[in-house]
């Protein structure tokens, strides 16, 4: 049997595909997240063994629990997928059911799984025998405000067995433009899957005050702000920021790692935004010269500069999502 998912502490790192690669996950559990979770990874890839899906559940040795999280919709694949877990090495798995990206919700997965209770019900229950290990599941609000579907999803969660209950508190309708409800997760009862919350935490004050503020909540995952403070996690400890050198080379040693994990087309789609985000050139050149080592002091010279500054800007939306 394997054991319990023991958290390292209650601020976890947000799945974010593209971002939550091995190395980016290493790297933050070692600043202290609590937990890691890959972005999404597809089932059905994952099960035929497709190089690409391979190489987004990659997973290696790092200071913490490691969560593997799927997309699916038909119970067989899921399963498939879900027993693939604890060979590769992750302590948890997780099923999306909050994702609104079009590709995804055409393919009736993530967030287009709401409402279909029964099919729902189907996937969660594989979910909970294809894999020994603690599993779990992250949704938003429901489809429509106020539609209160992340209810019916938690009991369904409970009555399946689950570990954890993540809930992003916005509705699929509401993208990243609707404002995170976090009154919604006090009407989660207690005595169900363990309890995690997610939505525009921008510092560790906010994550902390969020924790503090929803006793029902064991943890809090926090996402775009991990990728333009890679030491929240530290701050959530209660440790000092970093020196601007410091800063400088963990947000190097960051985007260094997305350009090793990721492959060609993907570090093209998705490093400009983060680069021109974190105020450095976003060229299409720019992941070449990252992955040049003797580049590295240039890098962390003109990140220093811009730490030095003032701390990057929060990144609102979604500028990723295509
Ligand atoms: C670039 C990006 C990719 C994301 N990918 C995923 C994903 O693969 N799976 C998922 O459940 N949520 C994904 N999310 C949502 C985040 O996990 C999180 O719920 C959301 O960003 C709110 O948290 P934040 O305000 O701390 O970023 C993604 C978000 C972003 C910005």
């Amino acid at each position: 049997m394997y054991p319990p998912l023991v958290l390292q502490s209650p601020y976890l790192l947000a799945p974010m595909a593209g971002f939550t690669t091995s190395g980016v996950r290493r790297l933050l559990l070692g600043q202290g997240a609590g937990a890691a979770s890959t972005g999404l990874v597809d089932a059905e890839g994952l099960a035929r063994q497709s190089p690409g899906s391979l190489r987004r559940a990659a997973r290696e040795a790092a200071p913490g629990p490691q969560i593997l999280q799927l997309f699916a919709n038909q119970p067989e694949i899921l399963g498939q997928a879900a027993a693939l877990a604890a060979p590769l090495g992750f302590q948890g798995v997780e099923l999306n059911l909050g994702c609104p990206a079009a590709p995804l919700v055409a393919r009736g997965c993530g967030g287009a799984l709401l409402g279909r209770w029964p099919e729902l019900r189907a996937l969660l229950k594989v979910l909970r025998e294809a894999s020994p290990l603690p599993a779990g599941i992250k949704c938003r609000s429901g489809q429509l405000p106020g539609d209160g579907q992340f209810l019916i999803l938690h009991e369904l969660a409970a009555e399946a067995g689950l570990d954890w209950f993540c809930l992003h508190p916005r509705s699929l309708s509401g993208a990243y433009v609707e404002q995170p409800d976090w009154s919604l997760v006090d009407r989660l009862p207690a005595g169900g899957p363990r309890l995690w919350a997610v939505g525009d935490l921008r510092t560790a004050a906010e994550a902390r005050a969020a924790l503090a503020a929803h006793p029902g909540l064991e943890a809090v995952l926090i996402g775009r702000a991990a990728l333009t403070l890679p030491w929240i996690f530290r701050l959530c400890r209660g440790e000092v920021a970093p020196a601007p050198r410091e800063g400088a080379a963990l947000l190097a040693a960051l985007l260094r790692s997305l350009v090793a994990d990721l492959d060609w087309q993907e570090a093209r789609r998705l490093l400009p935004g983060l680069l021109g985000h974190l105020g450095l050139p976003a060229d299409e050149a720019a992941a070449f010269r990252l992955a040049d080592r003797r580049r590295l002091p240039e890098w962390i010279d003109l990140l220093e500069r811009q730490l030095i500054a003032g701390p990057p800007p929060a990144i609102t939306g979604n500028p990723f999502l295509r």
